[in-house]
Formats: structure tokens, C-alpha cells, sequence
């Protein structure tokens, strides 16, 4: 479970806790080790970057010494970086191609060998993946990509019994979206059917259910409250 510091990633897994699984949670922020112990027994937690092929190698031999294999894997970890293509910030896009999409592909590959038959993984996307949102192509690139990622995923895998899904939340109250102002925060709600944010929580119950829909693969899961169709 990558990204499981805080928002949709701690709220991931502490729902699949709270339903009986055991999670390993990674996030850069080293805290994360004491963070997971707190969670109980079931819980491990482990500092690692997802950019770093090194660091998430190390990440997936400890959830499988701990746990004997791995049978979920979330690939939820992701930052925002905004910009107009004219004027970006080049790192940015760097940063956000490494982090969004390669760290999805670096994860997959390294968690591969402890995973087997009945498997599943969970790639979390996002609707700037799927339609035009001025200022955000580097967002936007790197979560188009990793549903494109996601659809050859599911039929590499398949052969070896591994599920690979793409939920796609709308737009969720964390800290990637705390820093809009009221009036863009506003702006959004309206295009949303459902007019409202998302919470965390709703987003972990779909990941939860779409791990263990075992006649699902290569699908798209949409959790936005609507917000693709009105766009
Ligand atoms: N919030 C929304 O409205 C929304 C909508 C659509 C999609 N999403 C997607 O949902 C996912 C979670 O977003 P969020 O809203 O929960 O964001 P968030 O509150 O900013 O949390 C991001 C998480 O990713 C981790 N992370 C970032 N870079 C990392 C790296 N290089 N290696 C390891 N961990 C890293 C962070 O931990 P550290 O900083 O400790 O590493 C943190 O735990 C992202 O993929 C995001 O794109 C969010």
C-alpha cells in the first residue's frame, strides 16, 4: 500500500485493517514505521520512496518476509503539480511522471515475484487522466499513462491470475486538494452531479471491494460523484 501516510492511502488502509487484512504501508515520510505500529499487529510500516527502484524493492521483500507473500497491492502514491505547458516547470514534470507513473510500474515489477494466483492490484487514477484541465498536464500525463499502464497490466498478468484494476477518485477532501482556494474548491462542487466532495472512506471501501471482484480486470472504476459525466 503506497502513499499510506495520509488521505486516500492511510484511509485505504485502514479500512482493509479494519476488515481483517494485513497491510504493509510505505510513504517517504519515515514516521510511517511508528504510524504503522500503532495500527496494531497487522500493521508494518516502511519508509521508502516509490521513484527509487532500491527503496520499493526493499519495501516489497519486508511485506513479504512479514506477511509469507503479497496478495493486494495499491499503487496509490501521488503528488499534484500544476503549470501551463508554455511555462512548466520541467522538474515538475520530471517529478511527476516518476512518481505518478513510473512508481506504479517500479512497484508492480518488484512486488510481482511474491504475488500469485488470485492476486490484484489497485492503480488509483484520477478524472485529469481522462479530460482536459488546462494547467494540469503534468498531472494529467502521468495518470493517463497509468491507465494505459493499467489496461497492458491487466493482460500481461492475466496468464498468472492477477487482477489489475484502475479506480478513479473524483475530487477528495486530503491534503492535495487543501491548498485551492474556496472559490476554485467551489467551482469544482458545481460540476460534480452529486455536489459535494468525496471522503477518503468511500474511495477505500470501492478499493476494497474492486481487490477482491474476482471477474474484474482492465476496468475503470469510476468514484466522483458523477464529475466525469458532466464534463
Ligand atoms: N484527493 C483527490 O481529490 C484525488 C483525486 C484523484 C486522484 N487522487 C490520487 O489519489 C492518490 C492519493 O492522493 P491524496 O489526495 O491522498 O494525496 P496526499 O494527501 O498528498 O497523499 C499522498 C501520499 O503519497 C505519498 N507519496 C508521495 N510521493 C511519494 C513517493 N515518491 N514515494 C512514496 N510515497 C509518496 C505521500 O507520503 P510521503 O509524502 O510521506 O511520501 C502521501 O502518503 C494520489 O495518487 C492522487 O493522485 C487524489
Amino acid at each position: 500500500m503506497t502513499g499510506a501516510s495520509r488521505g486516500l492511502g492511510r484511509a485505504i488502509a485502514a479500512t482493509a485493517l479494519a476488515r481483517g487484512d494485513r497491510v504493509c504501508l510505505v510513504a517517504r515520510d519515515k514516521g510511517i514505521v511508528e504510524a504503522a505500529s500503532a495500527l496494531g499487529q497487522d500493521a508494518i510500516g516502511v519508509a521508502a520512496d516509490v521513484t527509487r527502484e532500491e527503496d520499493i524493492r526493499r519495501a516489497c521483500a519486508a511485506a513479504a518476509e512479514q506477511w509469507g507473500g503479497i496478495d493486494i497491492l495499491v499503487n496509490n502514491a501521488g503528488l499534484h503539480r500544476g503549470g501551463r505547458v508554455d511555462s512548466l516547470d520541467l522538474d515538475d514534470w520530471e517529478q511527476s511522471l516518476a512518481t505518478n507513473l513510473g512508481g506504479p510500474m517500479k512497484t508492480v515489477r518488484n512486488a510481482l515475484p511474491f504475488m500469485g494466483e488470485g492476486g490484484a492490484i489497485i492503480n488509483i487514477g484520477a478524472v485529469v487522466g481522462f479530460r482536459g484541465f488546462p494547467g494540469d498536464s503534468c498531472y494529467g500525463a502521468s495518470k493517463a499513462g497509468l491507465a494505459g499502464l493499467t489496461q497492458v497490466l491487466a493482460v500481461e498478468l492475466a496468464r498468472q491470475g492477477i487482477r489489475v484494476n484502475l479506480v478513479v477518485p473524483g475530487f477528495v477532501s486530503t491534503e492535495m486538494t487543501q491548498g485551492l482556494s474556496e472559490r476554485a474548491k467551489s467551482a469544482i462542487i458545481a460540476k460534480i452531479p452529486l455536489r459535494r466532495m468525496g471522503d477518503a472512506e468511500e474511495i477505500a471501501d470501492v478499493c476494497w471491494w474492486v481487490a477482491g471482484s474476482t471477474y474484474m480486470t482492465g476496468s475503470v472504476i469510476m468514484t466522483d460523484g458523477g464529475l466525469m459525466c458532466s464534463l
